[in-house]
């Protein structure tokens, strides 16, 4: 099946939900055992089935195969947020004393999580600055477990060249864990370009409608943990269940099945069977809103090129974006809906003009969305550090909605002006 028919009938079988036609939410927390031998075989992953919705629930289900498929990948598993999903699928193969290389033109949330909470775990990060791979490679050491990118950087909006990253990471045994958030499996599926693990904030576009926080982690099932030999939490005997191997046990689906059957019995961050029904929903549509998301954008984008109060736009569709040759390799059908710019005026007063746009710090929902970073959530940093960051004194971030383009403009237009008096 094609995606879109994926996104609206995959892996529905009317029967087993009475024939009705959307999917049931299973507000629902323990499942029935048929026996005492059935329990028995559940609790030792010899039979398929669900036991407790803190591991899993049918509607969460429903989301993780289509999200799998819709990635390409062998399987996955639903969180309560996107943070749970990168903090999930990391644990999952650290222990303390490794160290993880990452971009760090990464979500704010995500280089937190990173730089402090993993610390405090024992667990180091190595923050690469550039886009050369050659300085990547010199960070990589015995102790390396993974590199972490992100599609399409958040704020930055720049394009990770996935493939040069997954050769590398194979290079030395390791794998390329990749956040898709911005992207979508829509724009672009990391697994074909060579990554083995990708991570979503589900809040975002795949729920769509900024009403559902969630999370996914999805294995394309490509990565050899034996062969690696870096990983014995994968390919020697868990413990704390019943000593399964799972390399053996489970094969290519070792690592998402032991997301599930470790780290979100442990952690407890599941998502809630609420919100994977939104998310669901929101699934139906991606592709339609996709395609519009882009086509706003670029449309906005060269708008903002040539306006005379801009002083430079970021959209990695802009044949001026150093990013172009990297989002026509990686993003087919267009390059989502995060766009920056500088307005040549009074940022503060430019928020509080905008009447369509909500200031908020979202993105991936229907409404325009927009954020002043120096202004508000990078309000504490230093000029060096928001030069570090690549946020200047005028940047606006904004995620281009569903709204009619001619709104859109006039609105950012007339804000402009307001912002120069
Ligand atoms: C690229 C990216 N990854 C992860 C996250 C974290 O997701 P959540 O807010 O669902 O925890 C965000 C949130 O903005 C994000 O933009």
């Amino acid at each position: 099946m094609e995606f879109e028919t994926i996104a609206t009938h995959g892996f529905i079988d009317l029967k087993k939900q009475n024939n009705a036609v959307s999917m049931p939410i299973y507000a629902n927390t323990a499942y029935s055992f048929d026996s005492v031998e059935h329990a028995i075989n559940l609790f030792d992953l010899k039979v398929e089935g669900d036991i407790y919705t803190r591991l899993s629930n049918p509607s969460n289900d429903m989301i993780e195969k289509r999200i799998a498929a819709l990635e390409g990948g062998v399987g996955a598993l639903a969180t309560s947020s996107g943070m749970s999903a990168t903090l999930i699928a990391i644990m999952n193969i650290v222990s303390a004393g490794d160290e993880i290389i990452s971009s760090s033109k990464i979500y704010g949330g995500t280089y937190n999580l990173f730089v402090k909470t993993f610390k405090q775990m024992g667990i180091n990060t190595v923050l690469i600055d550039s886009d050369n791979l050659e300085d990547y490679e010199r960070a990589i050491n015995e102790k390396t477990r993974c590199i972490f990118a992100e599609t399409i950087g958040n704020p930055s909006i720049k394009v990770a060249d996935i493939e040069g990253l997954a050769k590398l990471a194979h290079k030395y045994g390791i794998p390329l864990i990749v956040d898709n958030t911005v992207a979508t499996p829509y724009l672009c599926r990391p697994f074909d370009f060579g990554a083995d693990i990708v991570v979503h904030s589900t809040t975002k576009y795949l729920s769509g409608h900024g009403n559902a926080m969630g999370g996914v982690i999805v294995d394309s099932g490509n990565f050899d943990w034996n062969a690696s030999g870096k990983f014995p939490m994968l390919t020697t005997p868990d413990e704390s269940y019943h000593g399964v191997i799972y390399t053996r046990e489970f094969q290519k689906a070792a690592y998402i099945v032991k997301t599930r059957t470790h780290l979100l019995r442990d952690l407890g961050c599941c998502q809630s069977p609420f919100n994977a029904y939104l998310t669901y929903l929101g699934l139906e549509t991606l592709h339609v809103r996709m395609d519009r998301h882009c086509e706003n954008a670029l449309k906005l984008a060269k708008y903002l090129e040539s306006h005379p109060h801009i002083n430079f736009v970021k959209y990695p569709y802009l044949k001026s974006s150093s990013d172009y040759d990297a989002a026509q390799k990686y993003l087919k059908k267009g390059a989502s809906s995060l766009l920056g710019f500088g307005v040549d005026g009074d940022g503060t007063k430019f928020i509080e003009a905008l009447k369509l746009f909500i200031h908020a710090t979202n993105l991936g929902d229907v409404r325009s969305i927009i954020t002043y970073p120096a202004g508000t959530t990078h309000r504490q940093l230093s000029d060096e550090q928001l030069a570090a960051a690549e946020i200047s004194k005028d940047y606006m971030r904004a995620s281009i909605g569903l709204e009619n383009i001619n709104d859109i403009i006039e609105d950012i237009d007339n804000a402009i002006k307001i912002s120069r008096k």
